[in-house]
């Protein structure tokens, strides 16, 4: 019969060009055009069902769907499968993924976040001062004018005549009072510079953080009860601290205080200089000279201030026993912290 005939190379023909289509040969239109258009293949034969009679019509219109739905589903699939082989042959789903490297914070970052934590539970919030800053900022408004022997104490990395790399982050005081009035209640972390020689112990650039407090009548017995509750909640409630009278222009009268570590590793003696005691921080009362600096009245209020290194405190609580670890950026080093 003529037009069995007819579907019968039809469908020939399509498994032919189906398979030029997947070796890439043929395009997926030409195919489409070739048979499911309007005036493809497939509608050609549908236009000749009114010439049958009515007894062939129903079993050729049957065999006719057929083919069609049959063209049309194999053209569907290529496309669909076609639009996901991108990923298909790239990636193997089936192989294990590649490890994902978390990042880690770094330990100095560590140890101001829990500083932070510790004194904003009782009230101290934190803010930044510039690390460029101006001579004024960093020496002459902490009471430490131009040939103070103070300023020794600091070998101060110089950008020009009046602009330097601040040494402390003590001039986040100025610039934090002649913004605000009192009360004032703030912690300042931040990175300082001082030109020293580098070694395990020293590097030109470390970490402090500036605690400020003023308000009326702020007594030394207040600073004391704050550092040590500082000291309990950071280093554990049996923590054994102590003052030593010191010295540092802006503060009167001025103390350092250190805690007991004690001497279990080879880096507690060497952190502690083998006596077991860590100097972590310089404090004291606010000097009246800072407080006329910044245009508040001495008479009026009081206030403390101290300046925690974090360094060394970092060093001794993760065993480092060279501080330039800190800063070599040494992936290895920096993912043992959590
Ligand atoms: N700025 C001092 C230093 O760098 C520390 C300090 C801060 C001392 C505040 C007293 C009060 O050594």
């Amino acid at each position: 019969m003529l037009l069995s005939k007819k579907i019968n190379d039809i469908k020939n023909n399509f498994e032919f060009d189906y398979k030029l289509l997947k070796e890439n040969k043929i395009n997926k239109s030409d195919i489409e055009n070739k048979y499911l258009s309007r005036k493809g293949l497939i509608n050609s034969l549908y236009s000749l069902l009114p010439t049958l009679s009515n007894t062939d019509k129903p079993e050729f219109g049957k065999k006719l769907n057929i083919l069609k739905n049959s063209i049309t589903n194999k053209i569907v699939s290529f496309i669909e499968k076609e639009n996901s082989s991108d990923i298909d042959d790239v990636i193997d789903l089936t192989l294990p993924g590649k490890k994902f490297t978390k990042g880690s914070i770094h330990p100095i970052t560590i140890i101001i976040n829990d500083i932070k934590s510790i004194f904003s539970k009782i009230g101290f919030s934190s803010i930044y001062g510039p690390e460029v800053d101006t001579d004024y900022y960093n020496f002459e408004a902490l009471n430490i004018p131009e040939y103070h022997p103070a300023r020794d104490m600091q070998d101060t990395f110089y950008i020009n005549d009046n602009v330097l790399l601040r040494t402390h982050t003590s001039s986040s005081q100025i610039h934090h009072m002649k913004n605000n009035k009192p009360p004032i209640r703030i912690i300042s972390p931040g990175k300082v510079y001082r030109n020293e020689d580098i070694s395990v112990r020293s590097y030109c650039l470390f970490h402090q953080i500036e605690g400020l407090f003023v308000d009326q009548g702020v007594s030394f017995a207040d600073l004391k009860g704050t550092l040590e509750y500082f000291a309990k909640e950071f280093f554990g409630n049996d923590v054994r601290t102590r003052f030593r009278p010191s010295y540092f222009p802006f503060t009167e009268p001025s103390a350092e205080m250190d805690v007991y570590w004690g001497l279990k590793t080879d880096s507690d003696y060497k952190i502690t200089k083998g006596t077991g005691w860590l100097e972590i921080l310089g404090c004291g009362m606010v000097n009246p000279k800072v407080f006329d600096c910044v245009g508040y009245n001495s008479k009026n209020i009081s206030g403390y201030a101290f300046g925690l290194g974090i360094e060394r405190i970092a060093m001794l609580k993760y065993g480092i026993d060279d501080i330039r670890l800190l800063y070599n950026g040494d992936i290895d080093f920096l993912r043992q912290f959590k």
